[in-house]
Order: C-alpha cells, then structure tokens, then sequence
C-alpha cells in the first residue's frame, strides 16, 4: 500500500477486465476511491468487491460507453458518490475485425464509437468538474496499434490513431488550467481480449460489442499455444507484457509525478515498435 494517489477519485472504463482492473488495483492500493465503470456489471462488481475487502474504497456501474447518456450518467455517479473526480482512465474497447471490404458500417462504426468517440464524450463531460476543482489527469489507453497498421484490424487502427490525436489536441486546449491528458500505447498485453483474439483461455473466447459479446471460434490448443508463442516473441523481450506493467505506467501519468507531463503518447511495447521488422542478419 502506498499514497502516491492519496486522496483522489478515479474512475475506470473497462475496469471489469484486463489493464482497467489491474489499473483499478494499482490506484486503489496507492489510496485513490475508484469508480469502476464496465459495460459488464458482474465483472465492475467483481473488481470493486475485491477491492473493498482489500480494504480500499471502491463503486460499480454498468454502462455502456458508446451511449451519450451513459457516460454523462457516469461522470454524474462519480461525483455524486465520491464528491469530485480527479481521475479518468478512458480504457475500455471492443472491434470489429475482419479485411476493409470485409467491414461492415455498423462494426466499424461501433469500434470508432467505443474507442474514439467515448473518451472525448467522457473527456467533455469530465473537463467542467475537473475545471471547477482546480484540475485533473486523464489518461486514455491506446495502442501500438494506434501508430502502426494491423492485418484485418483497420477500425482498432483507425480508432487508436484517432485517440492518440484528440489527446494532443484536448491537451494543448486545458494544459495551463492545470487538466493533463496522456495516452499508453500498450503492444500485446495477456489480458482476456488477446485470450480472445488468440482463442485461448479456458472460457468460450469472446469479445465484447457494444450491448453484448459476440463468441468467437476456439483454435485447437495447439494452434493456440503457437500463436501465442509467436506474438510473444514478436516483442524483443520476448514475451506478452502483463496488465500490471502496463496499470504502472497508468498511474505514473495519473499522479502527481507526471505534473509536467501532458499531450504524450507513451509506447510500453517490450522493444516491438523498436525494430524494424527485419530478421536477425546472423
Ligand atoms: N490486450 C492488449 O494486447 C492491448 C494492447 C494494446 C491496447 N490495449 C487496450 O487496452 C485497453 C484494455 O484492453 P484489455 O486487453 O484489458 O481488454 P479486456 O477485454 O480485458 O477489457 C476491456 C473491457 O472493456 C469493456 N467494454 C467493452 N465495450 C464496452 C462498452 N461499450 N462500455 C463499457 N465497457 C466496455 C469490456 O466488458 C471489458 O471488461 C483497451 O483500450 C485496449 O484497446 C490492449
């Protein structure tokens, strides 16, 4: 337990799962209250239980943060539980996969929705409270993926870019008013959504869309031992990184530590983006 967030109010998207709920972990053990917000209420109650027995303060809501309302609703739950919001981790995702003239409008447009135009909608709504306080740090989960192409994922592409650039933007707009804006752009990380996406894991592989989750096909075990094998050996490390490692670089830029810090995209990728992709020429 520490104090680096002491005194704070943070609120998670996507803290039912993977990066938001060690996210949700690493604040609350570093003393911030934590409003867990997911589209699946059993998984944000998960979390905050846990978190409650480990002795931290901790809330849940479901809400789906493609729907206007919903994140104005949640901003508005945040502040009247805890009484101010100093923290927003905009984290949740979902996409549509599948080759360009694959892409159906409707998946594309709910990957922009969720990855996109749900952070600036909680962005919006957060600022003012942010502006009354004095300030506040937000922090939007990216991607690698933001800042290089990936086969059969142009909308996860597109949508990653999009955030990286609204950051900046919103950044440069309320820096001098004391409201920092950051992203991490993770490379892969062991969470259920690369279990998903790999078809390992022990439960059906899923992955969430808005108002639900769609099933996706199981690979035969051997398959899926490869393909995880090969992504993580894609990275120099050699390895997928662990939600822990990327929560760590999230609450860095969400404290007080990272006062100087505002506008920035943080690549936390073990070595990938780092090489060009060549084969070792010994
Ligand atoms: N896992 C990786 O390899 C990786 C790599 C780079 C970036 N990221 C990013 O990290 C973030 C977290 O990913 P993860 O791997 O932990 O995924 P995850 O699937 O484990 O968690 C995502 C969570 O978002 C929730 N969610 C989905 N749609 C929602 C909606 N409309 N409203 C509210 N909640 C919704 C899901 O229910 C789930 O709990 C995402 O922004 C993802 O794009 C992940």
């Amino acid at each position: 337990m520490g104090d680096r967030l002491a005194g704070k109010i943070a609120l998670i998207t996507g803290g039912g799962s993977g990066i938001g709920e060690a996210t949700a972990q690493r604040f609350s053990a570093e003393g911030a209250r934590v409003l867990i917000v997911d589209i699946n209420g059993t998984n944000a109650e998960r979390v905050a239980t846990a978190l409650r027995e480990q002795g931290g303060e901790a809330g849940h809501l479901a809400a789906d943060v493609t729907d206007p309302e919903a994140v104005q609703g949640m901003i508005q739950h945040a502040v009247k539980t805890f009484g101010r919001l100093d923290i927003l981790h905009n984290n949740a995702t979902a996409a549509e996969m599948g080759s360009v003239a694959d892409l159906s409008l409707e998946g594309w447009n709910r990957t922009l929705a969720v990855n996109v135009t749900a952070p600036f909608l909680a962005t919006k709504y957060a600022i003012p409270i942010m502006l009354d306080q004095g300030g506040g740090a937000i922090v939007n989960t990216a991607s690698i993926s933001g800042t290089r192409g990936d086969y059969g994922m142009a909308a996860y592409n597109a949508g990653k870019a999009a955030v990286i650039n609204f950051t900046r933007s919103a950044a440069i707009e309320y820096a001098s008013r004391n409201i920092r804006m950051n992203c991490v752009c993770p490379g892969a990380i062991d969470t259920p959504a690369i279990r998903a996406l790999t078809g390992s894991g022990a439960e059906t592989p899923h992955m969430a869309v808005a108002g639900g989750s769609v099933d996706l096909p199981k690979l035969p075990e051997e398959a899926q031992a490869k393909v995880r094998e090969r992504m993580g050996t894609a990275h120099p490390v050699g390895r997928l990184g662990t939600p822990q490692e990327i929560a760590n670089l999230v609450l860095f830029l969400a404290s007080d530590e990272a006062s100087f810090i505002t506008g920035a995209a943080y690549i936390i990728d073990g070595g990938l983006t780092a090489h060009t992709g060549l084969p070792a020429m010994r």
